[in-house]
């Protein structure tokens, strides 16, 4: 499915800014974004219910503009179910094909193998007003899937429900999507969401397509400060090259970034100078942003023992530890008073633990390696 160079507007209103996307047949694809930045508008251009202003949209190659929704076999899934009240689960999940004459029997072989694969066979005969939420987003997914789309749009389909439920019905959705084999697009503005299940996701904001990748791609290098602040939580600077050297030695290849010929040296305002490995070149006065994940500092209360130049080491005062028991988030202020996150998980036995506690002095260190330049100024 390709959506290319895809803009809309409501009045003067621009809701969707040249937007462009290829998703592979069969792929579990997602868009992220936070409230208002698009996705229910270029779902709905997707499904036929809204028409662009401008661009193409393609399933197979084939022009899908013209069609009303009902001949694009794409199906949606909403956020409110979208029920109908008065009918059985069986009757709504059969609901399209009454309307397409099928035979008796082939219903209720079809509704059956559907009920089956959504885990909801003993409520065939339920009205959803006898249904939990999940059990009523199963009824929607059953009957959206029952036409055998060639796509099925998930529009926050797992809002309505609470967090451990929506856990739940994340991993049915995608042993669903293993078993069918249909392309997935899933909207989100859940970050934990869209890493967790997608193949690749997109990164939207203010009508944008930000970036396109793989989770990991996304979380590691995140191609946008905005990117790098919306997905997981990081610590962010401003900074200025000083200095940027091939190595002798580029680091080891990543599957996804590539391989880190650099090493860079950023002066930070708020923290002095630090070490980063890149795997684009550089120019000493270029300013940038850096970014470095929380779990990747190492937090202890003894000075580490290495001494490498490419060990950039802090020494700090606890300001904040807050302990949820797999793993503890510290804020722990370093040089000019700036705040550092940093998360500690608590891993086995030979852990020390939640030992670390509120004003103790503390050494925060991370590798060049761990480190990420997000976006290049100038
Ligand atoms: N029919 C419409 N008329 C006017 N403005 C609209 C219309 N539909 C959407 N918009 C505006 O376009 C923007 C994008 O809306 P959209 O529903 O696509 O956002 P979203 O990313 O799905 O947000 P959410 O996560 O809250 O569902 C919003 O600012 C919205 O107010
Ligand atoms: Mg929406």
């Amino acid at each position: 499915m390709v959506v290319e160079g895809v803009s809309k507007s409501f009045g003067d209103f621009r809701a969707l800014n040249n937007v462009s996307l290829e998703i592979k047949k069969g792929e579990f694809f997602s868009l992220l974004g936070p409230s208002g930045c698009g996705k229910t508008t270029l779902l709905r251009i997707i499904a036929g219910f809204e028409h662009p202003d401008f661009g193409a949209v393609t399933f197979d190659g084939s022009d899908v503009l013209p069609l009303p929704p009902n001949q694009r076999q794409a199906n949606t899934v909403f956020q409110n179910y979208a029920l109908f009240p008065h009918l059985t689960v069986f009757e709504n999940v059969a609901f399209s094909m009454r309307i397409k004459r099928v035979s008796k029997s082939e219903i209720e072989a079809k509704v059956n193998e559907y009920l089956h694969l959504v885990q909801l066979e003993g409520h065939a005969h339920k009205k959803p007003n006898q249904l939990s939420g999940g059990q009523k987003q199963r009824v929607a997914i059953a009957r959206a899937l029952i036409n055998e789309p060639r796509v099925l749009l998930l529009d926050e389909p797992l809002s309505a429900l609470d967090a451990k439920l929506r856990q739940h019905m994340l991993i049915e959705l995608d042993q669903i999507h293993d078993k069918i084999g249909i392309t997935f697009i899933y909207v989100t503005h859940d970050q934990q969401e869209a890493l967790s299940v997608s193949d690749r996701l997109a990164v939207m904001n203010q009508g944008d397509v930000l970036q396109i990748g793989t989770p990991h791609e996304i979380y590691e290098s995140p191609a946008t400060d905005f990117a790098a602040r919306f997905i997981g939580e990081t610590n962010l600077f401003d900074a200025t090259v000083v200095k940027a050297e091939k190595m002798n030695q580029p680091s080891l290849p990543n599957m996804d970034t590539g391989v880190a010929e650099y090493m860079v040296e950023l002066e930070i305002p708020e923290l002095g100078r630090i070490q980063v490995t890149t795997v684009d070149e550089v120019q000493p006065g270029q300013t940038v942003s850096f970014t470095i994940r929380p779990e990747k500092i190492v937090i202890t209360k003894d000075r580490p023992a290495t001494k490498r130049a490419d060990i950039n080491l802090f020494q700090g005062t606890v300001d904040e530890p807050i302990y949820s028991g797999f793993q503890t988030k510290f804020y722990v202020k370093v040089v000019n008073k700036t705040l550092i996150r940093v998360i500690k998980q608590h891993a086995n036995y030979s852990d020390e633990g939640p030992d670390i506690l509120w004003k103790d002095s503390v050494y925060l260190s991370w590798s060049a390696n761990d480190g990420y330049i997000v976006e290049v100024r100038r």
